[in-house]
C-alpha cells in the first residue's frame, strides 16, 4: 500500500529518528533527510542508512521524488517548513506544537485544504492502545456523565541548572515551555478521549530556575547533562518550569492539570484520571499497557492491553497480542499507518483517524489561553 510513497524528514534529532524508524516499520521509504547544514545532513544520512541528504529544507521540498515531509526540527521552524512543503505539493506530518501561534496553525490548515493535501500533527500519545480504548469506553457511555478530568505531565530532565536544550530559548521553542511542549499533549489527549473542548482555564506558572548554564556547544534533547569542565554562559530563563491549570470543559466537566519539567524521578510521565457518574478510568504513560477502572459498586479492575479485550474499533490500532507490550515507538507507527492509509485511499473528504492540522490549531488555542490566564491572573476563555 505505502511502498511507492517516499518521505523526506526534516531534522534527524531525538524525535526525527523515531519518525524514521516508524516509517520503515510500515514500509514507507525514507528517501532523504534535511538538516541544519549539509555536513550534518550527510552524517545523519550515513548513520541512518538514508540515500539523499539535503543541506537545507528548501532543497528537499523541491525534490520531485519526495511525496511527504516529516517536520521534526525545533518549534520555530515548523510554520515556515510546513508552509513551504504544502506550497511544493507535499503531504505533511509535523511535530507538535504545529506552530508558535494559533493564527499560523489556522493558516496552515487552510492552505492544506486549498492544495488538497493532507496535514497531520504528531500528537502520538493518542495511539497507545489503551488510550484508544479509553476513548471507546467514553463513547460507549461506560463512564456515564463525565464529572472530573484531572492529571499531570511530569518530567525531570530540566531539573538542574546545568540542564540545557533549545526549548529554553523562546526564539527557538516559543514563549511558553512546559505547557506548550508537554501540557499541549495532555490537553490534546483528554479532549480527544472525552470529545469535549476546554472552554476556559485558570493558570499559575513558576520558573523555579530563573538562571541556567548554557553550554558553549549545542546539545541534543535528553542529552543535555553538562559535565563540570564544559564552558557555559549564564542565561536568564523566562519560560515556565511548572504550571498548574484549572480547567472548565464544555458540558460542565471540571478538571485540573499539573505540568512540570523539574520533578525528580518523573522521567516522562503523563497521567490522566477521568471520573464519571458510572465509573472512573486512570492511565499512566509509563505503564501504558494497563488501565485502572474504578467502580463504586464492585471491585476495581486493571484492564491489560489485549486486542481480544478491546472495543472492536480499537483492535486495528493494536499490533501485538496481550502480554506483548507496546510502547512509545509503536505510537508513531500507528499514527503513520493511519496517515499513509488515508493518503493512499485518495478521498480527502473522509473522516481522518489521526490528529490533523485543525487539532494542532485547537491545541494552540488552549495553550494560548493558558498563557493569557497566567499573565493576567484571571480565568481566560479558549
Ligand atoms: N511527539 C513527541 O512525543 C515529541 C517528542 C520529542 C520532541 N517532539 C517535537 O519534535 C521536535 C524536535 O524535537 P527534538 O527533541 O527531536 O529536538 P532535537 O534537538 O533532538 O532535534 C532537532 C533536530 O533538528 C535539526 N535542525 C535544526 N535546524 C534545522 C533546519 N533548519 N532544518 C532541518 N533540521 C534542522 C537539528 O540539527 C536536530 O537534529 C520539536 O518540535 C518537539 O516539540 C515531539
Amino acid at each position: 500500500m505505502t511502498e511507492t510513497i517516499k518521505a523526506g524528514v526534516s531534522g534527524g534529532g531525538f524525535i526525527g529518528e523515531a519518525h524514521i524508524e516508524a516509517l520503515r516499520r510500515i514500509g514507507v521509504k525514507v528517501a532523504g533527510i534535511a538538516e541544519a547544514d549539509a555536513a550534518l545532513a550527510r552524517e545523519k544520512a550515513d548513520q541512518l542508512g538514508i540515500e539523499k541528504s539535503y543541506g537545507c529544507f528548501e532543497e528537499m521540498v523541491h525534490d520531485s521524488q519526495i511525496d511527504s515531509v516529516h517536520i521534526t526540527s525545533p518549534n520555530y521552524l515548523h510554520y515556515e517548513q510546513a508552509k513551504q512543503a504544502l506550497l511544493c505539493g507535499k503531504h505533511v506530518v509535523c511535530e507538535k506544537p504545529l506552530t508558535l501561534t494559533s493564527a499560523q496553525s489556522a493558516e496552515l490548515a487552510e492552505l492544506a485544504a486549498q492544495k488538497n493535501l493532507v496535514g497531520a500533527v504528531s500528537h502520538n500519545i493518542r495511539f497507545y492502545p489503551l488510550v484508544q480504548q479509553a476513548r471507546a469506553m467514553v463513547q460507549e457511555g461506560q463512564l456515564g456523565h463525565i464529572f472530573i478530568i484531572q492529571g499531570s505531565y511530569l518530567q525531570d530532565w530540566l531539573l538542574l541548572d546545568t540542564d540545557w536544550n533549545w526549548r529554553l530559548e523562546p526564539e527557538l521553542g516559543g514563549d511558553m515551555r512546559a505547557v506548550a511542549d508537554i501540557g499541549s499533549h495532555w490537553l490534546d489527549l483528554v479532549t480527544f478521549i472525552c470529545g469535549k473542548k476546554v472552554v476556559e482555564v485558570f493558570a499559575d506558572f513558576k520558573t523555579f530556575l530563573p538562571v541556567r548554564k548554557k553550554p558553549a556547544k549545542a546539545v541534543e534533547t535528553y542529552s543535555g547533562k553538562l559535565d563540570a569542565v564544559q564552558e557555559y554562559e549564564k542565561k536568564e530563563i523566562k519560560t515556565e518550569d511548572y504550571a498548574s491549570i484549572l480547567l472548565h470543559f464544555e458540558g460542565g466537566a471540571k478538571g485540573v492539570l499539573t505540568v512540570s519539567q523539574v520533578c525528580a524521578g518523573r522521567k516522562n510521565r503523563l497521567y490522566f484520571e477521568i471520573s464519571g457518574s458510572e465509573r472512573s478510568i486512570g492511565w499512566d504513560s509509563q505503564v501504558p499497557n494497563e488501565m485502572w477502572v474504578g467502580k463504586r459498586t464492585g471491585p476495581n479492575q486493571c484492564l491489560l492491553k489485549d486486542p481480544s479485550l478491546a472495543a472492536e474499533p480499537v483492535r486495528s490500532s493494536i499490533s501485538f497480542p496481550g502480554g506483548h507490550n507496546e510502547g512509545f515507538p509503536d505510537t508513531f507507527k500507528q499514527l503513520f499507518r493511519q496517515f499513509y492509509a488515508y493518503i493512499a485511499q485518495k478521498d480527502f473528504s473522509k473522516v481522518r483517524n489521526f490528529p490533523t492540522f485543525e487539532d494542532g490549531y485547537q491545541a494552540l488555542t488552549m495553550v494560548e489561553a493558558v498563557g493569557r490566564s497566567a499573565r493576567k491572573g484571571t480565568w481566560s476563555k479558549v
